[in-house]
């Protein structure tokens, strides 16, 4: 099975070649046209998208020593994501698929995310639970097969990428804030401020009360120092990510117990941060869990996991035809 795969619901145009569940090319073009806006301009990622598709495509078939007449389907993220941007995938696979006359396969983008752990080893043995952590979404998803997901647990509101990028927001750091914030929290005290939990019962999270919090806390400040944030920047970025990550893993624990089990993975953007990434393997030990972190590559957007969430579904057989639409929000 030669494998065509095809990302593009953000900001990050990517494809991959993926033969017989073997990665061969993974290659990711971001968009850095939206720093200068200080977050993601919709139509401008669709233009962008429109300009990358076409070398991102050739480059990931050249790296992988396939020609396209050798494919035998192509992946696409279907959605969930910007309808605008998810269009110029989704029509460029389609366009391709006629004209190679192959079958399609829609992926859903949160599920690709889970799937990532499956590119390498060591990969988790079903069931097992995954913390999905994005730009766009926060999910605790009870992992039952590549093809068996449910969420037991999601944001009520914003998304802890959002807080992260919007706390870099507010102190000045361009976007995307959480790469950045991660470096600088490496050098400040994460104790040095204490900022509220916002804890909601279950399993579910809200993130929209620590936004505020963090807002009000430097408005606070900055009246008695108009240089804190300046002064003090690594020591912020260290509590707001402490506090984010607490958040994050005390759900974990308690959804771990819920479902009696042993195996825990982490998977989307911020599942590159190193804090969260040293939190939940210092908690793994203590609990005696698996726990699974994906290689940097495969955390963030990319076409790799859209390749292997399409390699399961082919082998299940499950393509679609010419008639699939994108879709902005997408269900499980
Ligand atoms: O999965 P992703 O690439 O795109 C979406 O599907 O949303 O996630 C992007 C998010 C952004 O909010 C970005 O700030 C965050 O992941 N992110 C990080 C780090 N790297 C990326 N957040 C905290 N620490 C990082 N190292
Ligand atoms: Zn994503």
């Amino acid at each position: 099975m030669h494998l065509l795969a095809i990302e593009s619901s953000c900001d990050e145009t990517s494809a991959a070649v993926m033969v017989n569940g073997e990665l061969r090319s993974n290659v990711i073009s971001t968009q850095l046209i939206h720093t200068h806006w200080g977050g993601v301009v919709p139509e401008l990622a669709s233009r962008a998208h429109q300009k990358s598709i076409i070398p991102v495509v050739q480059e990931a078939l050249q790296l992988a020593k396939i020609n396209k007449n050798d494919l035998n389907a192509i992946a696409f993220t279907r959605g969930p994501g910007l309808l605008g941007a998810l269009l110029i995938g989704t029509s460029f696979a389609k366009s391709l698929a006629l004209s190679l006359n192959i079958p399609l396969i829609e992926v859903n983008h949160m599920q690709a995310h889970v799937l990532a752990h499956f590119i390498e080893d060591p990969r988790p043995e079903f069931p097992f639970l995954c913390l999905t952590v994005s730009g766009g979404h926060t999910q605790l998803v009870w992992v039952k097969s590549a093809l068996e997901m449910e969420i037991i647990g999601e944001t009520m509101d914003d998304a802890v990428g959002e807080a992260f990028d919007k706390t870099a927001k507010l102190i000045g750091l361009p976007y995307p804030g959480g790469p950045l914030i991660d470096k600088l929290a490496k050098e400040g005290d994460p104790n040095k401020y204490k900022l509220p939990l916002g804890e909601i019962p279950g399993l579910n999270f809200s993130f929209s009360g620590i936004k505020t919090a963090i807002l009000y806390f430097l408005q606070k400040e900055q009246k008695a120092n108009p240089q804190f944030i300046e002064e003090n920047k690594a020591d912020i970025c260290a509590s707001v990510q402490k506090t984010l990550i607490d958040i994050l893993l005390r759900k974990v624990k308690r959804a771990m117990k819920e479902k009696n089990c042993q195996q825990i993975a982490i998977a989307g953007g911020v599942s590159a941060n190193s804090g969260l990434r040293s939190e939940l393997q210092k908690l793994g030990t203590e609990q005696g869990w698996n726990v699974f972190i994906p290689a940097f590559s495969y955390c963030t957007d990319n076409a790799g996991m859209i390749a292997m969430a399409g390699h399961f579904k082919a082998e299940a057989g499950l393509f679609c035809d010419q008639s699939v639409s994108p879709l902005a929000r997408m269900e499980f």
